[in-house]
């Protein structure tokens, strides 16, 4: 069975979840539309991420996919944690609120409880993918039982091979040009691999479907992975300027702005690309501190950029993009998706 026949779609694009970003209307247009939409609810709790699925059910009939974060949960190291936090009180302080006392895991993992399982197994949605690790091994057999497909981002090929004998059904090779989080297991490690290598690598060495993600922006370079054994391609930053995502006006601004892009861990904790500003002309200096686990060190950074806002200093937001982001089109959703697949036609 194809890959299109698998997910009862038409087109071989995938929007990328993305929390944060990710609606239920952005969600519904690209699945009304043949792709296949997706919800990013690695950063919800259980009822709103309730809410969000079934919010798209009533917008569309078409399958989409949900997304949930799967790290393993760190302990937090408490000195890393007070240097890391000290660092940053003057800049607080410039900006007239005190620097938090301690950092909270503000994101729950899939895997910490049964809690998302169950809201998947009670809305089904086609699809559920996961990035940063493997479900328990109940968990992927509970979504096996219930006919959902399962995904994983890999960004090697040791995360593939782990994907495919956890049996999971659908690698997405995520490659260094990806914005926001690196899909790393390890986070002591990190590949590195362009997305084109990453999806060869793939082909050759490991028998599920593979969707390339990573620095895709127009149909040429879906196109291109597609020819290099993708079954699909999935687009993150391409769709963030849509009107019905959440990005707001200063994420808008900066990504219009032929922008570049790096990769950092010092706003979450794990590494992550996207647009340049302070956290990596400032922070990511070559003597940075030790960065406190994932994702209590996001704790941090949200509340930093608020209150830097409030003082009209636009750069401590987390402006994930890809390295191709200067790419990047004024489309609605559906103008977009028929864009790609005009310029995906074999020529
Ligand atoms: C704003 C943004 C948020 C993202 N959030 C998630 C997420 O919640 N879960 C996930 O699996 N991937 C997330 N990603 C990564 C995407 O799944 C995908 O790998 C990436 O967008 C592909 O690269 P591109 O942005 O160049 O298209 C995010 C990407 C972006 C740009």
């Amino acid at each position: 069975m194809s890959l299109l026949e698998k997910f009862g779609i038409k087109h071989p694009i995938f929007l990328a979840p993305m929390a944060g970003v990710s609606t239920p209307q952005l969600a519904a247009e690209v699945s009304n539309q043949g792709g296949l939409g997706s919800l990013g609810l690695g950063a919800s709790a259980v009822e709103a991420a309730r809410t969000e699925i079934l919010n798209t059910q009533q917008l569309t009939d078409h399958p989409f996919q949900v997304n949930f974060f799967c790290h393993e949960t760190d302990t937090l190291d408490d000195t890393i944690a007070q240097a890391w936090i000290a660092q940053f009180k003057d800049k607080f302080a410039e900006f007239g609120v005190a620097a938090p006392q301690s950092l909270t895991k503000i994101y729950p993992s899939f895997k910490d409880n049964d809690d998302f399982l169950n809201l998947v197994l009670e809305t089904r949605p086609k699809a559920v993918s996961f990035h940063f690790g493997i479900p328990h091994p109940h968990q992927i057999q509970a979504l096996k039982d219930a006919g959902i497909i399962t995904m994983i981002s890999a960004t090697n090929l040791a995360e593939a091979k782990a994907i495919e004998a956890a049996g999971i059904d659908v690698v997405i090779a995520q490659g260094i040009e990806a914005g926001g989080h690196r899909g790393i297991f390890n986070t002591q490690f990190d590949a590195a691999v362009k997305t084109s290598n990453l999806v060869k690598l793939l082909k050759q060495h490991v028998q599920l479907p593979i969707v390339a993600a990573g620095g895709i922006m127009d149909g040429q370079q879906a196109r291109r992975m597609l020819n290099f054994g993708a079954e699909a391609v999935q687009l993150g930053t391409a769709f963030v300027q849509c009107k019905t995502s959440n990005a707001n006006p200063a994420y808008r601004k900066a990504l219009l702005s032929k922008p570049l892009t790096q990769v950092t861990a010092s706003i979450s904790g794990r590494p992550a690309r996207g647009i340049i500003n302070h956290w990596h002309t400032n922070i990511d200096t070559p003597d940075r501190l030790q960065v406190p686990a994932y994702p209590y060190t996001y704790d941090l950074a949200k509340q930093l950029n608020a209150a830097a806002l409030k003082h009209g200093d636009e750069g401590y937001g987390a402006f994930w993009a890809g390295s191709n982001v200067a790419k990047i089109r004024e489309l609605e959703a559906p103008d977009l998706i028929n864009q790609l697949v005009l310029e995906m036609m074999p020529r």
